[in-house]
């Protein structure tokens, strides 16, 4: 009836919990993904993620420095270009003047090596059917013909100020094609961020509005089926081969048996990604009053890392760092 060994005894304090904590968030751990949007007088909210929105360059610039100085590892940068300008191989990707070639210089301009800009290396924001490639003659999504389309990206994103491009399409061979590209123009600095476990998933629901996609169908032939774990593995080893600096499993909450089995095979930092659907189905069920948000938030992202992803990126980034950077011994204290 009297146990000898209390595992309890190291739960008693907010203090005692503290010092036994394996798992700590830090704001350098959280990227924040950011979206900036051509031909916008005001910052346009995202309906179905409320706290979200497509910015003005203006707007961008000012939560862009408001997330650096709350200490956050780093910014992600999508392009939500105008809906004239998108056609079927994505030119306003590549274009100097597109929308996230100018966000990314204006924002390295600003920010200069303060924090680690990053840029999302793929074209469905830019084409008209909404796909992350060019299509063939018969309507299907055509790898090699798209990796020129990423090289030619790359090198707009390089030269406009990333430090970190994110291939985020799952072209086969994406990564070897972006390296030898960048490396044959001396960019040798310039890092890939390689998706390099990322699934086909209906938890991407609030990012199409978010970038105003045009997709019509579904990327199952070029992203991972959910079924799948071993796959995942193949695939993050083929990006280290073709030499990924980081390589991030997405989404996160559903796939933390990916993020471990990554964490535990690759000697590159991992990162996971709090994609928009699990961002949202937190924010909705708080508005409910069903859930604690704050407590939702930092158990959700505390298990990402625990999981084994020492960045994350999450909606939730400059929010989190800013209460992470404000906890002190004194708030413990009760
Ligand atoms: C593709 C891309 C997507 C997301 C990030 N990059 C959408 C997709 O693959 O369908 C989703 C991010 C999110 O849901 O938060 N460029």
């Amino acid at each position: 009836m009297t146990p000898v060994i209390r595992p309890r005894r190291l739960r008693t304090s907010p203090a005692m919990r503290r010092l036994v904590a394996e798992t700590i968030l830090a704001p350098a751990d959280l990227v924040l993904p950011m979206f900036v949007a051509d031909g916008i007088d005001e910052p346009r909210p995202i309906s179905s993620m409320p706290g979200v929105v497509q910015h003005t360059p203006d707007s961008l610039r000012a939560a862009a420095d408001e997330a650096v100085r709350a200490g956050v590892g780093g910014l992600m940068l999508f392009g939500v270009p105008d809906p004239a300008d998108k056609d079927a191989t994505g030119s306003a990707a590549d274009a100097p003047d597109g929308i996230l070639n100018r966000g990314l210089r204006a924002l390295r301009d600003d920010l200069g090596d303060s924090t680690v800009l990053m840029a999302d290396t793929c074209l469905d924001e830019f084409t008209d059917h909404g796909h992350c490639g060019v299509l063939d003659d018969e309507g299907r999504v055509d790898n090699d013909a798209t990796l020129e389309r990423y090289v030619s990206m790359s090198l707009a994103q390089a030269s406009a100020g990333a430090h970190l491009l994110g291939p985020s399409g799952m072209m086969d061979g994406q990564v070897a094609a972006i390296r030898a590209a960048l490396d044959a123009e001396n960019l040798t600095d310039t890092g890939i961020l390689a998706y390099a476990a990322k699934y086909a998933s209906a938890f991407y629901g609030p990012f199409r509005e978010a970038v105003g996609s045009s997709l019509r169908g579904d990327r199952r032939t070029y992203q991972q089926d959910s079924a799948n774990r071993i796959e995942a593995l193949r695939e993050v080893r083929l990006d280290l081969d073709e030499g990924a600096d980081i390589v991030m499993v997405k989404p996160a909450m559903s796939y933390l048996d990916i993020v471990r089995d990554v964490a535990e095979i690759a000697d590159v930092p991992v990162a996971a990604y709090q994609i928009s659907g699990e961002y949202s189905m937190i924010t909705a069920a708080a508005e409910r009053g069903w859930i604690d948000r704050d407590a939702a938030i930092t158990e959700s992202l505390t298990a990402i890392k625990r999981a084994g992803a020492g960045i994350i990126v999450t909606y939730w980034a400059t929010e989190v760092a800013q209460r992470l950077g404000c906890v002190s011994g004194a708030g413990l204290a009760r």
